[in-house]
């Protein structure tokens, strides 16, 4: 799968994509329609048990994305950039990229908005596909005050619009837009060419993901409201809750109603 693959399922069917920290997933996954796997920093929390992925390194990122690249040599892979691994420059956040990507990633992610844009668009001048997050940003979880639902006064809405505009003229080849009401992510999602992937934003994003361990009820924390445990009316295996997963988002069953804003 490369990033033209998923970019032409823009408008033909939904992109499903789920975060994956391993090789046996990740193999899993290579074999059960899960277009594009997220190496994502919230491994901080389901896996490493911290209290948010702040504490996450650069040094784990590499380690985990070359763990899903083994699995699964011919899937999509896209790696989050950790908290402080690129916010100071756009050089701190190439060198970081070239890690991630010379241990398996195709793409690299980073939060935020307008403070990302210059980043954006360097690494996109230098060939490294970038997909952008807004909305909830969890690397800022401090600064929101919490995880809660972004977008939902006009001008944040607004703010968050504007935001994914700005990241796609930067560059950005992808854009995840976290917990946001359903009506502004669709909004998002029609004004945008890149594919947006949502997480808690409704169904009309050109593709979802979720956490992994949250899907198949392996948290032992509290999962947040859009989450859906796949693990449910007679799915017997891991494998099956993965698959149940990619068939109800590629028929657009999920996200339903109760998992949106
Ligand atoms: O780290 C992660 O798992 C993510 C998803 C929540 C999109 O960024």
């Amino acid at each position: 799968m490369t990033l033209k693959q998923i970019q032409s399922l823009v408008r033909h069917e939904p992109i499903t994509m789920l975060t994956c920290y391993d090789a046996s997933f990740a193999a899993m996954m290579a074999r059960s329609n899960i277009d594009a796997l997220l190496v994502g920093d919230s491994l901080g929390m389901v896996f490493q048990g911290h209290a948010t992925t702040l504490p996450v390194s650069l040094a784990d990122m590499i380690y985990h994305t070359g763990c899903v690249a083994r699995g699964a040599p011919n899937s999509f892979i896209l790696s989050d950039l950790p908290f402080g691994s690129y916010q100071a420059s756009p050089a701190q956040a190439l060198e970081s990229s070239a890690a991630l990507m010379a241990a398996g990633a195709q793409m690299v992610k980073l939060e935020g908005g307008e403070a990302m844009l210059e980043t954006v668009s360097f690494l996109a001048a230098r060939g490294i596909p970038v997909c952008a997050h807004v909305g909830l940003t969890p690397q800022s979880v401090h600064a929101l005050g919490g995880y809660r639902v972004q977008g939902k006064t006009i001008e944040d809405a607004e703010r968050i619009l504007n935001e994914a505009l700005s990241l796609e003229q930067a560059g950005a080849n992808m854009i995840v837009l976290e917990a946001i009401p359903a009506e502004l992510a669709s909004r998002i999602s029609d004004l945008l060419a890149i594919p947006t992937i949502g997480i808690g934003a409704g169904p009309n994003c050109d593709g979802q993901v979720l956490v992994l361990y949250d899907m198949l009820g392996l948290y032992w924390g509290s999962p947040p409201s859009f989450v859906r445990n796949f693990v449910e009316n007679g799915v017997t295996s891991i494998e099956m809750a993965i698959q149940a997963y990619a068939h109800d988002v590629k028929t657009r069953r999920f996200p339903a109603k109760e998992h949106a804003f």
